[in-house]
């Protein structure tokens, strides 16, 4: 008799699965961080155009890694394409050996996947106001042997102090910098990978680029640690039409750089907005944590999803005080319609 349990490995019959954030038809969705002004137009337009295509392998991986290493200032033999830079988590805690450390609260992602790889993980916790406790970190240090960090991070919006990520990156471990709101930051890593061997920088065409939809991360490291990822990498992981959707993006910067550059004006509205009635966290992405406390959270966030938007809800932060939101800073129309929800809760 099959046994299913008796198959598996041990801890996968513990994890849970990855639930993303709640999509209704009909009410809007502020809960994943995406880019509510969309790809640009001439984006989709090369991919209506590449689905005649879609029979063949994906061939121009070398091609879109060109155009990214012209885009960040590196070489092309410095990135490694992943289908979201989720898969680049993945085959990161693949290729490096454990225990990973993470602070916390951070994105979850580091957690599961170092747990579906049966790795160990550690984390270390933010300070009370949700600023990189490098200090906290460092004490952590011994337990590890795969540093991750999120600059800004996700879910607190809050960004690492250049001096405290050299001090990270000075313990030689191989450090990865997860910067997939980096466009919404005045801020990267990037050129400190002239002075840094260890150092592995992430990036996506999820929030920026506005293509969530299309799978298509990357990582900025040096060509060993870039070949090391690639021994590790699934063939054919990034498809024919996110590799057109990503061509066409970086042949339209602009489009990327105006709607950047318009969340961060509505990103400073929106905190205004929301500091009238709960306490928000200063953010550097395209996002905004808030506590509601003393109301619940998950009070709130109901009240919130009556009047047809939906968030996300984090609740409490094991160790911290409050209750917590997240909310996407949106489109300006968007937004309005989430302050409007919100003076109802
Ligand atoms: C910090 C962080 N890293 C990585 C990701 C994954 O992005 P992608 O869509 O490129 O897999 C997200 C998505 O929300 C994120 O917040």
């Amino acid at each position: 008799m099959f046994e299913l349990e008796e198959s598996l490995k041990p801890w996968v019959k513990g994890l849970k699965p990855y639930v993303p954030g709640e999509m209704v038809e009909g009410k809007l969705k502020l809960a994943s961080n995406e880019n509510g002004y969309g790809a640009s137009p001439k984006v989709v337009e090369r991919v209506r155009e590449a689905a005649s295509r879609i029979h063949v392998y994906p061939y121009k991986d070398a091609v879109v890694q060109r155009k990214i290493a012209q885009y960040t200032g590196v070489d092309a033999k410095n990135i490694v394409l992943g289908n979201g830079s989720d898969e680049l988590i993945t085959l990161l805690i693949t290729a490096f050996r454990g225990p990973v450390l993470g602070q916390h609260p951070s994105f979850a992602e580091y957690r599961l996947v170092s747990q579906i790889l049966g790795q160990e993980y550690v984390e270390a916790p933010l300070d009370a106001g949700f600023s990189f406790n490098v200090e906290a970190y460092l004490e952590k240090k011994k337990e590890a042997n795969l540093f991750f960090l999120c600059n800004p991070n996700n879910p607190t919006g809050t960004k690492i102090k250049r001096k405290d990520l050299i001090r990270v990156l000075n313990e030689g471990k191989p450090t990865v910098v997860d910067e997939a709101y980096a466009e919404f930051m005045n801020q990267d890593s990037v050129e400190l990978l002239a002075s840094y061997d260890n150092l592995i920088v992430l990036r996506t065409f999820a929030k920026s680029f506005g293509l969530a939809g299309l799978r298509l991360g990357y990582s900025i490291s040096s060509p060993e640690i870039a070949d090391a990822l690639k021994k590790v990498k699934p063939p054919f992981n990034v498809n024919v039409l996110a590799q057109e959707a990503a061509l066409a993006a970086l042949d339209d910067i602009e489009y990327m750089r105006q709607s950047v550059s318009e969340i961060k004006k509505q990103r400073q509205t929106l905190f205004m907005e929301i500091a009238k009635k709960y306490r928000p966290t200063e953010s550097w992405a395209n996002f905004i944590l808030f506590d509601v406390s003393p109301k619940k959270a998950g009070d709130v966030y109901q009240r919130l999803f009556e009047e047809g938007v939906i968030v996300r809800c984090f609740g409490e932060f094991k160790g911290f005080r409050g209750q917590y939101l997240r909310v996407t800073v949106g489109t300006r129309k968007q937004n309005q319609k989430f302050i409007e929800a919100l003076k109802k809760t």
